[in-house]
Formats: C-alpha cells, sequence, structure tokens
C-alpha cells in the first residue's frame, strides 16, 4: 500500500507521512545542507532505531543520544546533557535533529532542536500511537519543571513527521490501547465517522498493519492538522469554536487524575475518562443529549478504554483542575460539545454540576 502523504501548511509547512517502513525519506526531508544529525532516541527502544541510524549513517555524521525513558527524558538536565554533547560536536544551525520515541522523546528532542542555536530542523519519528496522533504533530515542544508538566518550553514546527506503523508492531497492547483515547477524542470533537470505525470495527482487529487502524491514524491526524494549522500558538479559533485548545477534550480532568495518581494512570486512560465526564459536565451545564453522552461510554469502552473513576475524591481532583495550565485565574475552563463535532468553551461551571459530573463516572461501572 502507498504511503498517506498529509500535508501541514502554515507559516512552516510540512508533511506528515503514513506508513510502512519509512526510514528512506529521511535524506529527502533533511536536505542537503546537512551534514551533522543527532538522532535523540528512547534508550529502551534497542534495535528499533536501527533502521532510521542505518539510513542516516550513509549520509551524514551521526551522534546518537540515548534517552531516560519516558517523562524522565522531559527535564532541563537531560537537555542540557543534548545541548553539551551537540557544543561538542559542532553542530551549526543547518545541523539537525531526529527523534525516535513516544510523545515524552519527541517533546524533549524537539525542545532541543527548537533552542539549539535557536533553532534547527528536526524530523520526528514517533514510535507510539499516542505521539503520532497528538505529540509529534502541531510544533508543542517542552520538558517539565518541579511545578508540573510542560512548563517550560517552545513552538518549533518540525521538518517532517513519519509515522511509520510497522513501529507499532512491539507496542504493548495497552498503550495501543491508551492511544486510541486520543483518536476517539478527535471523533467527538471533530470527524465522527472515527466513531463510526470504532463501532463497527471488532477491536481486537486494531493492529498495526490493519487498514482501519491506518485510516483511524490518518483521520485523527488530519483533525490535529485542520486545528493547528487555524492556531499554532493556541490563541482560540473564529466563530466560537475553541482552537487548538479543542484538543483538550477530556484533559482537564485527565491531568488531574495523571498528577493525583503519581502518573499511574496512563495519558489515554486518564483522557477517555476525562471525555466521558466532560460530556456528563456538558449534559448538565449545556445542552448535550444523553444519547451523546452515552456515546462516549460505548466507544471508549469498546476499545477497552475505562470510562469509570473513583480512585480520589471529588475534592482532591477540583483541587488539581484549579492548577491545570489551561485554567485562567480561578476559573475552570472546560471544551464541552453541544452535539457531536460542535465544541464550546465553558468557563466557570458551577461546582455542583462540577461534583454532579464526577458523581455520574464515579458510580458508572
Ligand atoms: N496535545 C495538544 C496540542 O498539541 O495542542
Amino acid at each position: 500500500m502507498t504511503d498517506t502523504v498529509l500535508h501541514v501548511g502554515g507559516a512552516s509547512p510540512y508533511d506528515v507521512v503514513v506508513g510502512h517502513d519509512l526510514s528512506g525519506r529521511l535524506p529527502g526531508i533533511l536536505g542537503e545542507s546537512v551534514e551533522r544529525v543527532a538522532v535523540l532516541y528512547a534508550g529502551s527502544l534497542g534495535a528499533l532505531a536501527d533502521p532510521v541510524v542505518d539510513v542516516l549513517v550513509e549520509h551524514y555524521d551521526v551522534l546518537a543520544l540515548g534517552l531516560p525513558e519516558g517523562e524522565r527524558a522531559k527535564t532541563a538536565p537531560v537537555a542540557s546533557d543534548c545541548w553539551e554533547a551537540l557544543g561538542e560536536a559542532g553542530f551549526t544551525r543547518s545541523d539537525a535533529v531526529v527523534t525516535i520515541g513516544g510523545g515524552a522523546t519527541t517533546d524533549l528532542g524537539g525542545f532541543v532542536a527548537a533552542s539549539w542555536l535557536r533553532g534547527v530542523r528536526v524530523v520526528h519519528v514517533p514510535t507510539t500511537l499516542l505521539a503520532m496522533v497528538d505529540a509529534a504533530v502541531g510544533g508543542k515542544t517542552g520538558i517539565n519543571t518541579g511545578a508540573g508538566k510542560n512548563l517550560v518550553g517552545a513552538f518549533h514546527e518540525p521538518a517532517g513527521v513519519l509515522c511509520d506503523l510497522s513501529l507499532l508492531a512491539s507496542l504493548p497492547r495497552e498503550e495501543l490501547v491508551a492511544g486510541l483515547g486520543e483518536v476517539v477524542k478527535c471523533g467527538f470533537v471533530a470527524d465522527p465517522e472515527i466513531l463510526e470505525i470504532v463501532e463497527r470495527t471488532d477491536p481486537g482487529a486494531l493492529t498495526h498493519d490493519s487498514a482501519e487502524l491506518r485510516e483511524l491514524v490518518e483521520r485523527a491526524i488530519r483533525v490535529k492538522i485542520g486545528v493547528v494549522v487555524d492556531d499554532l500558538r493556541e490563541r482560540g479559533g473564529a466563530d466560537g469554536h475553541p482552537g487548538r485548545e479543542v484538543l483538550n477534550y477530556g484533559h482537564t480532568l485527565a491531568h488531574a487524575i495523571e498528577r493525583t495518581s503519581d502518573y499511574s494512570v496512563r495519558h489515554g486512560e486518564a483522557v477517555a475518562i476525562g471525555c466521558v465526564y466532560v460530556a456528563e459536565l456538558a449534559a448538565r451545564a449545556g445542552s448535550l443529549d444523553r444519547v451523546v453522552v452515552e456515546r462516549h461510554r460505548a466507544a471508549l469502552a469498546r476499545v477497552g478504554l475505562p470510562t469509570s473513576y473513583d480512585a480520589a475524591s471529588f475534592e482532591d481532583l477540583h483541587a488539581a483542575m484549579k492548577v491545570d495550565k489551561k485554567a485562567r485565574g480561578s476559573l475552570l475552563r472546560f471544551v464541552v460539545l453541544d452535539d457531536l463535532a460542535s465544541p464550546r468553551i465553558l468557563a466557570g461551571p458551577s461546582e455542583a454540576d462540577l461534583r454532579a459530573a464526577y458523581a455520574a463516572i464515579a458510580s458508572a461501572g
């Protein structure tokens, strides 16, 4: 099957390629002016990074830098180690970075590329479903600080993104399922055909080599591209549309669950719970039909994601939501739906509605 090339327009256009065995495309994306390439890869990937490095060493001086696992890569000391390594290897503004890994790797690697000499080219090769449909596309980069996640960062659009579905073959099933949380989210906020595919497909058939997973990946990336092209810096959309913030559907509660559980709940799982929560909230504080609320539960549960949560008290989650970086002052903000693919911002819902929505997801089985 041929590769799919999804174009991201705007001031710094690039392509997101979806297909299999895509490493051979790297030299074409990096271009001829590049002499040195730093490959920042999740150290745990082992041989998965080899095909990319093998292609690069034929064309460039390659500096391979293995990174700590997951969020442990997203720290100032790790970024600093990368800067020192680039400096020692004499990286100039015309050299480049390639990242290989999940969202933490693309966030850290993108930030190193954004900050080295005020910005060098970066190509992302995401190895998780979550990173393919979210982190690698759209130019958000960053690291964590003691005060929270992604508090230091930059917008730095990649020169290209290679979503090589073959890389998902070794991804643990629960990680693939977690990635589907972001995919289903895209179905609710923008592309209901995603929901229909999920509803008619045997969830066990959503494997790295299935046509259905590929279509879901491409559709979710199209949703993301559509949003970031219009509102790269998350300043808001036109005609009441939340703009890029729409991607945060379900994320206000999700971030609170992640924080209060000490990150023991996977991001995609927390997003699934958070989507059901905002649907319940919209049924109370807005006008969302119960049929659509229940469709959230059914679609997310179908792919194996959690739709209820009671491991923290409302008070603890409410307090955590108030320090979410998307909150404005003390006003809580949620992306909610009036209907499928009809999102808007709900600012400052009553505590009674917030509490009742939580009771609805805490009690549901
Ligand atoms: N992950 C949300 C965004 O890229 O805006």
